[in-house]
């Protein structure tokens, strides 16, 4: 790929001073610790526009699966005439003043020294290949390495690098491997060592497990080796600033107009909502839906591990919980959020996720006036969330009768919504289930809004339909009616039901 004139070893030794480091990226000063670490890196996609479209950085295309494989995969020879001209690039330039310079002028700093060093050391390239090899300096430097072209891709909702050369994506529902791939493992640890450090963090063998987010907001989880046995595992979900909405949510199928309707219904009137579903089945999308009903005037305050909401209301305070610092100290858990929260007078209390002992303050929330809470759970379907929520309250040291616990679940939570990842890489909400009340000590649920699942079709997508289950009156009918929303739910719930 990389043909060189005369002798490339001879060439490169004349540029390269003596006492020059090594050819491995520790030696880069993107990863060098405490040294001229390139400042924070841009946000990762800027400056792309001014190119002649560099190959990996292609416009996210309607069709994820060829995208995905765009990336070429580089050989050794490429990655060592990379490093040849990363190192002399490093004795060029004075990387901290490169850090002052905003990213397009960075870029354009870089792309001077580099076309100046490939010219010099004689290296044979084509002009793709050479902005190729530009782009990938240019992201060492300034971003994130291969990962830049990725996180540039609005289609992606997932990425998982198990190890330098493993690298999947999720995009429409389906999870596949890309051609990215990273040098070493020591360079992805170092790229995920720059994206913990932003937020004052380490991963190392001391700490090898750190949650942190990148500068757009997305979720961030690294676990090093020796726990990660193949190599540095990095899981990205990627922030959308553009949060799905209902209206989406009915164009995707993942919900029917009448679904939709019933949800809008059930988040004015003030019910208190479980939303349960597994990883990334679209559980945080569908409350970040829910709230878009909430009316302006409502004081509303978020617990978030790592905050994704949008809330569009104005009266809105936003809280995030805090790791452990390098001393183990100062952690700030969900469960001080919510405690905390009751203090500050909210109309309604969002939690993002419900993992632990919070579910307690959760529910006495709700049970104290809060009405309008909600919040998300994993669990696979309405019943198991109920039983998730009872055993997360009995592992956080709260004795109390399961009886008692029960009643406590029955009074304070309205309706569960379940949302789903299907086979075939489709989201839908699967369930809206009501909270009944008790029947002997079995909380008793009741159905209101189903998908059924009525078959597969050639290509293995699944075919299935939403239907509501008939009720008439649903529990939450008097909020409705408070509301002035009664009619609008009994035609929704009529119009979903199913005549054949
Ligand atoms: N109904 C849907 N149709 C298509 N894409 C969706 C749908 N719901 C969510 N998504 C997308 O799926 C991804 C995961 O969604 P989300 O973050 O809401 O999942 P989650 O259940 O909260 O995940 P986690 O368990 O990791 O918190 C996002 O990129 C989101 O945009
Ligand atoms: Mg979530």
């Amino acid at each position: 790929m990389f043909g060189r004139r005369g002798s490339s070893s001879s060439g490169m030794q004349t540029i390269r001073p003596a006492g020059v480091p090594g050819l491995n990226e520790t030696s880069s000063p993107a990863v060098t610790e405490g040294t001229a670490e390139p400042a924070a890196p841009p946000p990762p996609v800027q400056a792309e526009s001014a190119k002649p479209a560099p190959e990996p950085k292609a416009a996210p295309t309607p069709e994820p699966a060829k995208t995905a494989a765009r990336p070429r995969k580089k050989n050794n020879e490429y990655y060592e005439t990379k490093a040849e001209i990363f190192n002399a690039l490093v004795e060029a330039i004075d990387l901290s003043q490169l850090a002052r310079l905003d990213a397009e002028d960075a870029r354009d700093e870089i792309r001077d020294v580099v076309n100046d060093i490939i010219a010099l050391k004689n290296v044979i390239m084509s002009i793709s290949e050479q902005e190729d090899l530009l782009e990938d300096i240019c992201n060492d430097v300034l971003g994130y390495g291969p990962l830049e072209p990725l996180l540039a891709r609005d289609d992606i909702a997932d990425i998982m690098v198990n190890g330098a050369h493993t690298v999947y994506i999720e995009t429409q529902g389906k999870v596949e491997q890309t051609a990215v791939a990273f040098r070493d493992n020591a360079q992805l640890m170092n790229i995920c060592q720059r994206i913990v450090s932003q937020v004052g963090r380490r991963v190392d063998d001391a700490s090898p497990i750190c949650d942190a987010r990148l500068p757009d907001g997305s979720r961030v989880n690294v676990i090093a080796p020796p726990l990660a046995i193949d190599g540095p595992a990095l899981t990205i979900r990627k922030f959308k600033r553009d949060k799905l909405t209902l209206d989406q949510l009915v164009k995707f199928g993942s919900i029917t107009p009448e679904g939709a309707t019933i949800l809008q219904i059930i988040g004015r009137s003030r019910c208190n909502v479980l939303i349960s579903g597994g990883t990334g089945s679209g559980k945080t999308t569908l409350l970040n839906c829910l709230t878009a009903y909430i009316e302006n005037t409502e004081r509303i305050i978020t617990c978030e591990d790592s905050a994704e909401l949008q809330l569009q209301q104005p009266h809105v305070v936003r809280l995030e919980t805090r790791p452990p610092n390098l001393e183990g100290e100062g952690e700030i858990t969900m469960r001080d959020l919510v405690k905390n929260c009751l203090r500050m007078r909210p109309e309604r209390i969002i939690v993002g996720e419900v993992r632990g002992p919070e579910a307690f303050d959760l529910l006495q929330a709700m049970n104290t006036g809060h009405d309008g809470s909600m919040g998300t759970l994993h669990a696979n379907s309405p019943r198991e969330a109920l039983s998730r929520l009872e055993s997360m309250i009995t592992m956080g040291g709260f004795s109390l009768p399961s009886r008692t616990l029960r009643e406590m679940i029955v009074s304070s939570i309205d309706v569960v919504v379940q949302a789903a990842r299907l086979r075939d890489g489709s989201r839908r909400i699967t369930h809206v289930t009501e909270v009944m009340g008790m029947e002997g000590d079995i909380i008793t649920t009741q159905d209101v809004f189903l998908y059924d699942i009525v078959g597969e079709d050639p290509n293995g997508n699944i075919i299935g339909r939403h239907r509501s289950t008939g009720i008439g009156r649903p529990r939450f009918w008097e909020r409705a009616r408070y509301f002035g929303e009664e009619s609008r739910l009994a035609q929704a719930l009529d119009a979903a039901e199913l005549t054949e």
